[in-house]
């Protein structure tokens, strides 16, 4: 049961007892799950987001999932979609529980889904926008406390989990392998130290951390969002991120992290966003950033992270199970151009990192025993016709610890010179040379018209029938 630790002879049996020992203690003391995995000599993370937007939609992509034989499985937000659309892009949430179960169940039993529970991946997740029940919700939700309940109960969480009782939100972490049950907090630094050093067993050791951008999130319609976890969720964040033992953070959240230039789609506010780079500088934490939302799949890189954090930080966002932008194509025809219009190429390029069908995420971690730091850790997207992946890249361990000799007081990066309006227009000038300058055009053209339409729309929904969050709050209670 205790995978992945190099034992020399002498010592293994008095390592074994030491590491039972504490294997239990930290059980005990932190209650933090670890997810086992099924190879000892490698993690499989697999991740998606966004499925089932209409009932049409099959979700055949679980049983490629399922060939993959994950570890684990996490939903990155829209587990499935319970609020209801009303029109275009206009929702409401929906305010009765039996219903909400219903649309959760049916993912639960939903054949391709099932595939997957039977490879006893686990199964855990945290929640965007729509299936926290309203769409870009944030804070002033009132349905949360329900919709809290309801989400737990779709991913099985025990009556007595924290997740529950918290009233902040249903953020959590995990341990990934066994091995990283021994998260040494009752040997501290100096003895991890010494024992890798000397190799007599290695730490193997890897968190997941899943952010709840909803929960306390400024709504982005007030005069002013900053914030996206809240207060109790950062000094959570700053505690989990100070764990010197871990090797590597897998920090999820359902909407993008890094990118700050979108038009469509919600991004983290700057000043949350700062605050995270800023933490995640002063607790010099290894991070890789998982993300969903967007209907597309994306690698991406922070320009000139590394002048900050002394490595470069990379976002991997998948999202799309069951349902991707290019299929919107078939309710507006050239809506892929639009979107890419939507996403300058700043933390990703349009030909290479980019993957618009459905599709979903691995993180590979191979553990080299020799030397721990040189493991490989892939970022993957996957499609849903094989099992090769469709983007990938490939790095060692060390590439996401901080290098203090590349860390600079004064930051030199001229793609930030410009400001995001900038870069979208920039964005905009390179498609037209590279794709046909009338599609664009037209594409852009339709795009506003479909924009304004929805803004309109809207308009005309909120004058008649929707009211302000507070109306819709009071009609949830009523109901
Ligand atoms: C794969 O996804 C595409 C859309 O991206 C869809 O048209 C096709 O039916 C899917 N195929 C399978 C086997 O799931
Ligand atoms: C492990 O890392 C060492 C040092 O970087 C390298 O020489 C060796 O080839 C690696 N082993 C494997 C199996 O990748």
């Amino acid at each position: 049961m205790i995978q992945g630790f190099r034992f020399q002879q002498a010592t293994s049996k008095i390592f074994y007892s030491l590491s039972l020992f504490q294997v239990l203690f930290t059980l005990q003391a932190f209650g933090q799950e670890v997810i086992p995995t099924k190879d000892k000599n490698q993690i499989k993370f697999a991740f998606g987001s966004c499925n089932k937007f209409t009932p049409e939609q099959q979700s055949e992509i679980f049983d490629k999932i399922a060939l993959q034989n994950p570890d684990s499985f996490a939903w990155l937000g829209d587990a499935a979609y319970i609020d209801i659309r009303k029109y275009i892009h206009y929702w409401e949430p929906d305010p009765s529980e039996e219903s909400i179960k219903r649309k959760f169940d049916n993912v639960v039993q939903d054949q391709h889904y099932k595939k997957l529970l039977q490879t006893n991946a686990k199964i855990i997740g945290v929640w965007d926008d729509h299936d926290y029940n309203m769409n870009d919700g944030g804070k002033d939700f009132e349905g949360k406390y329900i919709i809290q309940r309801l989400y737990l109960d779709f991913l099985n969480e025990p009556s007595d989990s924290p997740r529950r009782s918290n009233q902040q939100g249903i953020y959590v972490s995990y341990y990934l392998g066994e091995e990283k049950r021994v998260k040494v907090i009752l040997l501290g630094e100096l003895f991890i130290f010494y024992l890798q050093r000397f190799q007599i067993f290695q730490f193997s050791l890897l968190t997941n951390y899943q952010t709840d951008v909803r929960f306390n999130r400024d709504h982005r319609r007030d005069p002013n969002p900053t914030d996206m976890l809240g207060e109790a969720q950062w000094k959570w964040l700053e505690q989990e991120l100070s764990d010197k033992s871990v090797l590597l953070y897998l920090v999820a959240s359902g909407t993008q992290v890094i990118p700050d230039d979108r038009f469509f789609q919600e991004q983290w506010y700057n000043p949350s966003r700062q605050r995270l780079l800023q933490l995640i500088r002063d607790k010099k934490a290894p991070v890789v950033l998982l993300s969903g939302d967007i209907h597309q799949a994306e690698l991406m890189e922070m320009p000139c992270s590394d002048q900050y954090l002394g490595y470069s930080l990379r976002e991997i966002t998948s999202s799309g199970l069951s349902f991707t932008n290019t299929e919107m194509t078939s309710i507006f025809p050239l809506f892929k151009y639009i979107v890419q219009l939507g996403v300058p190429p700043t933390f990703s390029s349009h030909q290479i990192d980019r993957y618009l069908e459905r599709n979903y995420g691995m993180v590979n971690i191979e553990w080299n025993n020799t030397d721990i730091m040189s493991s490989t850790v892939q970022l993957h997207i996957y499609g849903n016709i094989t099992l090769a992946p469709v983007l990938a890249q490939e790095f060692k361990l060390y590439d996401f610890h901080p290098n203090p000799e590349k860390i600079k007081e004064i930051i030199d990066c001229p793609i930030y010179n410009l400001t995001p309006t900038q870069r979208k227009a920039q964005n905009f000038l390179v498609l037209l040379q590279k794709y046909d300058p009338a599609a664009i055009i037209v594409a852009l053209l339709g795009g506003l018209l479909f924009m304004n339409l929805f803004k309109f729309m809207k308009a005309l929904f909120s004058a008649c029938c929707r009211g302000s969050q507070n109306e819709i709050n009071k009609k949830i209670k009523k109901d």
